[in-house]
């Protein structure tokens, strides 16, 4: 069981002016990896630019040895995540892992939930998440390699009051990888995705200060820094991760109530068998919708 070095190796890290993504850069760029820290500046909210935080970060690493560059594009346009792409490129010659970690955070009731705040949060998370991986994706293909980590959160995965557009956006990040791990599977492409827990300015209000010290942001990072590696060959995977817990999440669907199509099927029969319709015991993975969809027609020709 070797060390984990990522040495020759050039990751873009999305948001990584500070919280989560700081500490990324950090670990990639110990690891040995260049490393492009962007991260255009802003507010948590989404509002204003422009901030040195990439800056400071690039200095952390020079100063420890490591090799980085800064880059301040937001990650939502097209334009955005080819500069990013085009940073990486420019000073490294390659692009090997990509991290999507960038993201924003603004709070509303869904009754309150107007255009703007729905949109903005799409675009970061969602829209950003495409924008970058966009960019990089034919560089992985070409080198066939690559290492991509998504960042959900379960606010979506399993649900949080006041967080209709960002646990949408940040759902939608398990659908783009499923659908990622599949294209990039013969091109050495690994996709994975993370819900992470940690203390940052977009999670310490929420947090009771006596756990700040257990939900460091370097607590989930070894998870990350793995994903990233050479050495990890999964594909596909969630994970929740803080706080030294790790575990995987997975979608997973249930043998449900099969009823033959001979005759109609009427409402009743849906009440009269909707425990069973509901159960959720015998849960099985798929690991693409061909598998599920096999499973499903030989019950529906038994
Ligand atoms: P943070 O606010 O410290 O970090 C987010 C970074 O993204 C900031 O430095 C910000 O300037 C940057 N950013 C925002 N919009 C950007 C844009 N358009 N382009 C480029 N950079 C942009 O928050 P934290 O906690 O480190 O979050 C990192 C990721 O993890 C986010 O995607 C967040 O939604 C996600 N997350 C965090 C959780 C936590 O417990 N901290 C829980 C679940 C998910």
């Amino acid at each position: 069981m070797g060390e984990v070095r990522l040495d020759g190796k050039v990751a873009i890290v999305t948001g990584a002016g500070g919280g989560l993504g700081r500490s990324y850069a950090l670990s990639l760029a110990s690891m040995g990896a260049k490393v492009v820290v962007n991260d255009l500046g802003g507010a948590m909210d989404g509002s204003g630019s422009g901030s040195d935080m990439a800056d400071k970060v690039v200095d952390v690493i020079k100063a420890s040895g490591g090799e980085a560059v800064a880059n301040y594009d937001g990650v939502e346009t097209v334009e955005g995540g080819k500069n990013i792409v085009k940073t990486a490129i420019d000073a490294f010659g390659k692009v090997d892992i990509l991290i999507n970690n960038a993201g924003i955070l603004r709070d509303k009731t869904f009754v309150n939930m107007d255009e703007q705040n729905w949109d903005m949060v799409v675009a970061v998370h969602m829209k950003g998440a495409y924008c970058v991986t966009y960019a990089a994706w034919p560089y992985m293909r070409e080198n066939s390699y690559g290492r991509i980590v998504l960042t959900a959160s379960a606010a979506g995965l399993f649900g949080n009051f006041g967080h209709a557009n960002y646990g949408a956006a940040k759902a939608s990040m398990v659908g783009f990888m499923n659908v990622l791990k599949l294209e990039g599977a013969k091109y050495n492409i690994k996709t994975n995705t993370i819900a992470p827990m940690a203390t940052s300015r977009m999670t310490e209000s929420y947090m009771p200060p006596e756990i700040h010290d257990k939900l460091k942001p370097e607590f989930v990072t070894p998870l990350v820094a793995y994903l990233c590696s050479e050495d990890c060959e999964e594909t596909g995977g969630i994970y929740s991760v803080g706080g030294g817990h790790f575990a995987r999440i997975a979608l997973m669907e249930c043998p449900g109530y099969t009823q033959a199509v001979d005759k109609d099927i009427t409402v009743e029969d849906i009440k009269n068998n909707f425990e069973e319709i509901n159960s959720l015991e015998n849960m099985k993975y798929y690991a693409s919708l061909s598998e599920e969809n096999v499973d499903i027609m030989t019950k529906i020709m038994e």
